[in-house]
């Protein structure tokens, strides 16, 4: 049992100077001056109290390229922790064969031993027939609710719109909703194959292969398949202005579309790519144009998008180079696949401990956000769309207690150093940041203290989670 003195209590709506008495896994009193003589207390003076951090999207342990992202869903856990995410969403490859139920059982089998925080799971539908359309209602029995679809990825994910229009209308008809990678696969494969004809196999090229502005028309596109279909839609991963101005659209003829972005979007641009370590950015969709930067930020200030993930995929920079994890030495195979050749170096970037840092840092330290709206894009809004609210997402009696003490005064350097993700670089090496988690509870247990680790693999629970999810 814990008291937590004198915080300021931080929710989506309002922020309350009070006391926070945790029971077991739940929040159970929120109040002035609460005593409790069996509670342990912390003072929270001069910190905000806020919910712990949901970030739906995460790639743990996904095969890409002949390797592994090279965080597990033990090492991301525990990563996701140390910058105040006590909840991830992670995305179930479909078997290449078989049933999305046997997808379900793998992805069980490698995180429910590992989890060192609470965890759901969204199913990829990558490839469709009668049977598949027939199992995807049966997803619900397994707690998952969410689908991903892909616009690219030609003969490996991507489906074809009239795929992704049955796979909407399915949505619809059991109250799931639909996620979706929004690319051109098509002019993809073209432009890669004219680049690579033609020599030119740099990091930049990644960028240059997958326009921006066929982006901005797959999000209209899919915008369009949603409308149609009467159907909910979560676009993942926004990364360019005009796909802002869609999404936007969209929504002001009724559309039930929502946005996510991720930091690399907001502070990235083609410019990282041309650098000689290029290969740190490279993800999909690409880095775009500093145009693009400005725009999407404004839209993250502005509300225009629903959602802060991250779209956590790490890989080693240098993967022939061992580092220390928690005292063992280990590489894992990473970007130095794809020296000499764009298309084979790993999609994703680590970013799942920095989400919360580096937009407290650059938004609600510098004053262009509230406490209240941070907290609406790291947590709230998740748990209500992905229908974890009210146990997840807000500090309120009865919730899960999933708590992070924020100092907002505590200065730090951060970078590879101080990140726990199990990968050999940061891509925010060097910032000073401005605001840290100094304790964070999962369902009342203190999994960090300071620097700290009292987590451990399988505390973390799968979220079975109810087609329950808002539209907002
Ligand atoms: O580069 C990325 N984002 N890798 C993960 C897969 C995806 O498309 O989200
Ligand atoms: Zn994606
Ligand atoms: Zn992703």
């Amino acid at each position: 049992m814990y008291l937590i003195r004198s915080g300021t209590v931080v929710t989506a709506e309002k922020s309350i100077d009070a006391d926070v008495l945790v029971e077991g896994e739940k929040v159970v009193k929120i109040g002035k001056n609460l005593s409790f003589t069996d509670a342990k207390t912390i003072d929270a003076s001069g910190k905000f109290i806020l919910p712990g951090g949901i970030d739906p999207h995460t790639h743990f342990d996904l095969p890409m390229f002949d390797t592994v992202s090279s965080d597990d869903h033990y090492t991301g856990h525990k990563a996701a922790a140390f910058g105040g995410t006590t909840t991830v969403m992670d995305f179930i490859p479909q078997p290449d064969e078989g049933k999305l139920a046997d997808g379900v059982a793998e992805w069980r089998g490698k995180a429910d031993p590992k989890a060192a925080i609470d965890f759901g799971f969204h199913m990829n539908i990558t490839r469709l027939d009668e049977e598949i359309e027939k199992e995807i209602p049966k997803l619900l029995e397994h707690g998952i609710p969410t689908l991903k679809v892909f616009t690219a990825y030609n003969g490996k994910l991507r489906l074809e719109d009239d795929e992704i229009f049955r796979v909407l209308k399915i949505a619809k008809e059991h109250n799931m909703l639909t996620m979706v990678h929004a690319e051109n696969g098509d002019v993809i494969e073209e432009l890669v194959a004219e680049f690579l004809a033609d020599g030119k196999t740099d990091p930049i090229w990644h960028a240059r292969s997958r326009p921006g502005w066929l982006a901005v028309e797959a999000v209209l596109r899919m915008a369009a398949l949603a409308a149609e279909a009467k159907a909910s839609l979560y676009v993942v991963h926004m990364n360019t202005a005009g796909g802002v101005e869609m999404l936007n659209y969209a929504r002001q003829q009724g559309v039930r579309v929502m946005g996510e972005t991720c930091p690399q979007y907001l502070f990235f641009n083609e410019e990282h790519l041309s650098r000689p370590d290029g290969a740190k950015w490279i993800c999909s969709p690409p880095m775009r144009t500093k145009t693009d930067n400005t725009r999407l930020w404004k839209a993250l200030i502005e509300n225009e998008f629903q959602v802060l993930g991250t779209d956590h995929c790490p890989f080693f920079y240098d993967g022939t180079t061992e580092i220390d994890y928690e005292g063992s030495p280990i590489a894992i195979p990473g970007k130095e696949l794809g020296k000499d050749d764009f298309t084979k170096i790993p999609n994703g970037l680590p970013a799942v401990q920095d989400r919360l840092l580096i937009l407290w840092t650059r938004a609600v330290s510098t004053g262009e956000m509230t406490p209240n709206q941070f907290v609406a894009l790291t947590s709230t809004n998740a748990a209500k769309i992905f229908g974890l609210y009210p146990q997840k997402g807000t500090i309120a009696e009865g919730s899960d207690a999933d708590l992070v003490i924020w100092d907002p005064e505590k200065k730090i350097k951060y970078g590879v150093a101080q990140s726990h993700h199990r990968t050999d670089y940061n891509l925010f090496e060097g910032w000073e940041l401005i605001g840290y988690p100094e304790k964070v509870f999962l369902r009342g247990n203190l999994i960090v203290d300071g620097e700290e680790w009292h987590g451990k693999a399988g505390l973390g629970k799968f979220l079975h989670r109810v087609p329950n999810g808002e539209f907002i």
